[in-house]
C-alpha cells in the first residue's frame, strides 16, 4: 500500500499491522487440504496479492465503533473471500475472459475452468462458515448480522446482480443513472457491506450507522469509477491485470460515458461526500476510514 499520511495519520503504519493479521488468518483458514487440488486453487486465488481494501474497511469501521475484534477479523477475512471468489468468476471466459490477475495467471488459466468455478463456490461457502463459528466470545446476534450483511452484499441485490447487469450491458450506451446503479451493485455493495460489517461488530447509534452507510456508498461508487479510469490510464504491470479490457470488451464505463476528466472530478466529488458523511457521524476517531477513502481515489493500482 502507498504511504499515505492524511492529517497526520499514517495509513501505511496502521494498515501494515492489520494486514499482517489478515494475511495470517487467511492463510490459516484457507487450507490446502481439500479434495483433488481444490485447496491449491483456493489458496492461489486468495493469498499473495490484492490490496485487501475490504478487510481494512471492516477493521477500520469496527475500530471506529469499538467493535468486537474477534468478529471483525473474521468479517474482514470473509469479505475478502467473497471478493476473491468474485474475481475468479469475473475473469472466466464466460465473463470478462482475463488471463492476468494480481500479477499472476488467472485461476482458470492456472487450474482449468472447472476447478476455477468450484474454487469460487468453495470460497463463498467458506466465507459464511467463518462468520458463524462455535465461539461464544462472538454473540450469536453479531454472527447473524454479519451473515445477513454479507449475503445481501454478495447476492442478487449486490455483487452478483451487478455482474449480471454488467454482462447484459456489453455494447450498450447506459445512461448515468443506469451506470451508477450497475456500479453500486457490482462493486459498491461489497465495499459498503465491508463498512457495515465492521459497524455490526459494535453497537453504533443510528446517526453513526447512517453516516457509515453513506460513507460506504460514496466510497464504493468512487472505487469503481477509479477502476474504470485506471483501466484506461494505467499499464498492466502496475495494475496486475490486463489494462484496456473495458474498451476491448465493449463495456460501458464512467470513462466511456463522461470521459477521463469528468470521471476524475466525479471520483473527487464522491471522496468529498464520503468524508462529509464521516464528519457527520459523531464518531470520535475516523482517521483510518478517512485515509482509506483518500487512498481509494488517489491510488494508482
Ligand atoms: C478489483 O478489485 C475488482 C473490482 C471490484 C473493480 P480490487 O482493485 O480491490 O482488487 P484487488 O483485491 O486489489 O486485487
Ligand atoms: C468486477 O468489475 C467487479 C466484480 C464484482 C469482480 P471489473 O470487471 O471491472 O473488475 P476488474 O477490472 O476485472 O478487476
Ligand atoms: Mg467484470
Ligand atoms: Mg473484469
Ligand atoms: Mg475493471
Amino acid at each position: 500500500m502507498d504511504a499515505a499520511v492524511t492529517g497526520g495519520f499514517d495509513l501505511r503504519r496502521w494498515g501494515d499491522e492489520r494486514l499482517a493479521r489478515v494475511e495470517s488468518a487467511l492463510s490459516d483458514w484457507v487450507v490446502a487440504e481439500a479434495p483433488a487440488g481444490l485447496g491449491d486453487a483456493m489458496r492461489y486465488a486468495v493469498l499473495d496479492g490484492g490490496k485487501r481494501l475490504r478487510p481494512l474497511l471492516v477493521l477500520a469501521a469496527s475500530e471506529a465503533v469499538g467493535g468486537n475484534a474477534l468478529a471483525a477479523l473474521r468479517a474482514a477475512c470473509a469479505v475478502e473471500l467473497i471478493h476473491a471468489y468474485s474475481l475468479v468468476h469475473d475473469d472466466m471466459p464466460c465473463m470478462d475472459n482475463d488471463v492476468l490477475r494480481r500479477g499472476k495467471p488467472t485461476v482458470h488459466v492456472q487450474y482449468g475452468q472447472a476447478r476455477a468455478l468450484l474454487a469460487g463456490d468453495a470460497l463463498q461457502a467458506l466465507a459464511f462458515e467463518l462468520l458463524a463459528p462455535d465461539d461464544e466470545r462472538i454473540p450469536a446476534a453479531i454472527q447473524a448480522r454479519l451473515c445477513r450483511l454479507l449475503a445481501r452484499a454478495a447476492g442478487h441485490e449486490g455483487m452478483a446482480g451487478g455482474q449480471a447487469i454488467d454482462l447484459a450491458s456489453v455494447g450498450l450506451a447506459l445512461t448515468e443513472d443506469q451506470l451508477r446503479h450497475m456500479h453500486r451493485l457490482k462493486t459498491g455493495a461489497l465495499l459498503q457491506g465491508s463498512v457495515m460489517m465492521g459497524a455490526a461488530c459494535g453497537q453504533p447509534n443510528a446517526t453513526a450507522l447512517d453516516a457509515l452507510s453513506h460513507y460506504g456508498a460514496a466510497l464504493g461508487l468512487a472505487f469503481q469509477v477509479v477502476d474504470d479510469i485506471l483501466d484506461v490510464t494505467a499499464d498492466s504491470a502496475t495494475l496486475g491485470k490486463t489494462a484496456g479490457k473495458d474498451a476491448d470488451n465493449d463495456k460501458p464505463t464512467y470513462v466511456s460515458l463522461m470521459g477521463l476528466e469528468r470521471s476524475r472530478a466525479h471520483a473527487r466529488d464522491l471522496l468529498a461526500e464520503s468524508l462529509a458523511a464521516l464528519d457527520a457521524s459523531g464518531l470520535p476517531d475516523t482517521r483510518a476510514l478517512r485515509a482509506l477513502a483518500t487512498m481509494v481515489v488517489e491510488r494508482d493500482n
